[in-house]
């Protein structure tokens, strides 16, 4: 098995998901921010599987490691598919996450509550120097609340309704939701392929 892969995200949120799932793994987990120098990758793929190719792998030959990257995105079946890759800039270059809720609310106004599903994405990749290249994919359905509700969490979080719950992800302590997260269920089955690596 690997001894050490690095986790290709500035975001601590996601460097300590990351390594609390994988604690049990005997990995050592290092965010790419320990160093001092990190590629910046510019995430500008047409698809999350995309980004998060081109995050692994760029930081696997820059670290000469293995590397472990993932890009979420939220996606609304009225919008086909949208924001999706763009989720984090929705509202635009620099916005912030009440600004894509606003708009994203905007965008819905006069759409029914049965035409509102919509689904949270990750796609995990982990990539060695060499070119070897593994992927994992989470989901979780739910349907875009036309309210806002809950504080836990963050970006679409309180319109995120997830009906077996009766509550939004931002109504469910951070414990819980990263139980049942897209980003759960993908390193879940990211945890699998590293067992074996
Ligand atoms: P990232 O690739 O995980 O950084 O996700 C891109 C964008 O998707 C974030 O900036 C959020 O707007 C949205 N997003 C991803 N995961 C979540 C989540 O668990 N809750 C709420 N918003 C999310």
């Amino acid at each position: 098995m690997i001894k050490k892969i690095v986790v290709a995200t500035t975001s601590k949120h996601k460097q300590e998901e990351i390594k609390s799932l994988l604690k049990d793994l005997g990995i050592e987990v290092i965010p790419m921010t320990f160093f001092k120098e990190y590629p910046k990758t510019i995430e500008d793929g047409k698809t999350l599987k995309d980004n998060a190719i081109k995050k692994a792998k760029e930081a696997a030959r820059f670290f000469n490691s293995w590397v472990i990257s993932d890009d979420s995105g939220l996606e609304v079946d009225y919008l086909n598919g949208a924001p999706g890759v763009l989720s984090a800039r929705y509202a635009g270059k620099d916005c912030l996450f009440k600004d894509n809720i606003k708009k994203l609310l905007n965008t819905l106004k006069d759409v029914s509550f049965e035409k509102r599903a919509a689904k949270f994405r990750t796609i995990i990749a982990i990539a060695d120097p060499s070119g070897k290249l593994y992927l994992s994919e989470g989901e979780i359905y739910g349907i875009i609340s036309p309210v806002e509700r809950g504080l836990y969490n963050f970006g679409y979080d309180p319109i995120f309704y997830i009906p077996h719950y009766n509550k939004t992800f931002a109504e469910l302590p951070p414990e819980v939701k990263n139980t049942i997260s897209h980003r759960a269920k993908a390193l879940q089955k990211a945890k699998v392929i590293l067992k074996k690596l």
